[in-house]
């Protein structure tokens, strides 16, 4: 057994874990393969955040349910797997090995049981309260690292099951994020994700105790990096200091996502959110009065049970009322454990994508007037990579926005990675277009 295949589902959280997993395996000496056919072991990391993220791995697991599995082992890890656990063993017999984020740390006990042939291998406990953290983290994106500084949530939010997925709030201590920030610095890594479900409770447990706003000014002196992003915030915890420091120091990029999920202070107290609109509202004039212009993204939920069609109003207006960069939105959907499973007020699936629609039909429009803001200006882009079908580099502006541009050099350069200027001709409502400005500063 030593050639593995990992697909990944779900968060930014997610994704690096899977990294980690990688450098696990690849340390045990597997070699990772492109396609499930040819390997020997097949894992899957996946989300449960929706019904819809949850269903995607049962029905990979489908597929291999009779001959086609034969030989392999499965495993299934991360968010599926903790909410389900041993009922996986149940519904996908053909399973081995079922264990969530929280036990990553034993990843190799678990890896040594399954090679003596043992086919029901858990790791389902809480109880490991050290963080997961691997010499050999492996890199899917050559020039952004990501550095996790916090597992778990401590909120209860009551429509989300990462609480129950990803267990109690654990930092890191921050002598152990600087020493690992600092070595992918001197690797040649230009960008670093601090990564967290909430960044901003973060606490160093070392007696030097850190907090969130002190950490991310410290990463960003590192010499070497010119980018320096963290995800995700919580309003409650989302504190003045954050944005002062993005003001004081241009390595800090110049995007926070502050997900908002409701613009109804009845909505927001019925899924336990913590804040109201108004303080929230607060948080986006600190942004707003930044010393530099700061891009602002946020999350929204629609249909939470009993949310009126003047609570969703309420939600609309507040779209109009920040002129959000980007959203992510969702139709409330019910998730196993969660509190608010137990609520009134259940709304059809029908009402919930129509305002689904209508809210993300509105934030086009901002979108599309915010983007076309920016025609004639020139940013900086980071190199992500070439798109054969349009002769276009793509790139990414410090406020998260892809930029898709041409360069002189057609794709006969080699930009991946490089900090360029570019000057945006056009603009779409979920993307910039322009043209390299020629001047390469790095
Ligand atoms: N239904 C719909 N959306 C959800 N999210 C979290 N839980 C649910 C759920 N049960 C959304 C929230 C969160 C984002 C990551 O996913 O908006 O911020
Ligand atoms: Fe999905 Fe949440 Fe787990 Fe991330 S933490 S993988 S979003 S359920």
């Amino acid at each position: 057994m030593k050639t593995f295949y990992l697909e990944t589902f779900g968060c930014q959280m997610n994704a690096h874990d899977s990294e980690k997993v990688a450098g696990t395996l690849l340390a045990r000496g597997y070699s990772q393969v492109e396609t499930p056919e040819e390997a020997d072991l097949i894992l899957y990391n996946t989300c449960s955040i929706r019904d819809k993220a949850e269903q995607k791995v049962f029905s990979r697991l489908q597929q291999f349910k009779s001959g086609a599995g034969k030989g392999k082992v499965f495993a299934v890890l991360g968010c599926v797997a903790q909410q389900e656990g041993e009922k996986i063993f149940e519904k996908a017999p053909h399973v081995s090995l079922v264990a969530g984020s929280a036990s990553y740390g034993k990843l190799p006990e678990m890896l040594v049981q399954l090679e003596a042939g043992n086919r029901h291998v858990t790791g389902l406990s809480f109880d490991a309260d050290e963080t997961f953290e691997t010499p050999i983290t492996r890199g899917d994106k050559p020039h952004r690292a990501y550095i996790t500084i916090i597992e778990g949530c401590d909120k209860s939010c009551a429509y989300c099951v990462v609480p129950f997925t990803r267990g109690p709030e654990r930092s890191r201590t921050a002598a152990s994020v600087m020493a690992e920030a600092r070595r992918l610095a001197e690797f040649g890594y230009t960008e670093i994700q601090l990564l967290g479900q909430n960044v901003n409770s973060y606490r160093d447990p070392s007696p030097e105790g850190w907090d969130f706003a002190t950490l991310l000014e410290r990463v960003a002196e590192i010499p070497g990096l010119r980018r320096t992003r963290f995800t995700t915030s919580h309003p409650r915890d989302f504190v003045k200091e954050i944005v002062d420091a993005i003001g004081r120091n241009p390595v800090l990029c110049d995007h926070i996502h502050l997900p908002v999920q409701s613009g109804s202070d009845r909505v927001l107290e019925r899924m336990q959110r913590l804040y109201t609109r108004d303080e929230y509202r607060r948080r986006i004039e600190w942004i707003k009065n930044a010393r530099r212009p700061i891009s602002i993204t946020t999350d929204v939920i629609v249909g939470f049970p009993g949310e009126t069609e003047a609570d969703f109003e309420e939600t609309l207006a507040l779209l109009d009322e920040v002129e959000y960069d980007s959203i992510f939105s969702f139709k409330y959907s019910p998730r196993p454990t969660t509190s608010a499973l137990g609520l009134d007020g259940h709304i059809p699936e029908e009402e919930k994508a129509r305002r689904l629609s209508i809210l993300q039909e509105k934030q086009r429009a901002i979108q599309m007037r915010r983007n076309n803001e920016l025609a004639g200006t020139t940013l900086e882009v980071q190199v992500e990579g070439y798109n054969q079908a349009t002769g276009q580099w793509i790139g990414r502006t410090s406020q998260n926005r892809i930029l898709n541009f041409t360069h002189p050099e057609g794709c006969r350069a080699s930009l991946d990675g490089q900090y360029l200027q570019v000057l945006v001709t056009r603009a779409g409502p979920n993307s910039l277009a322009g043209e390299s400005a020629g001047e390469n500063l790095f």
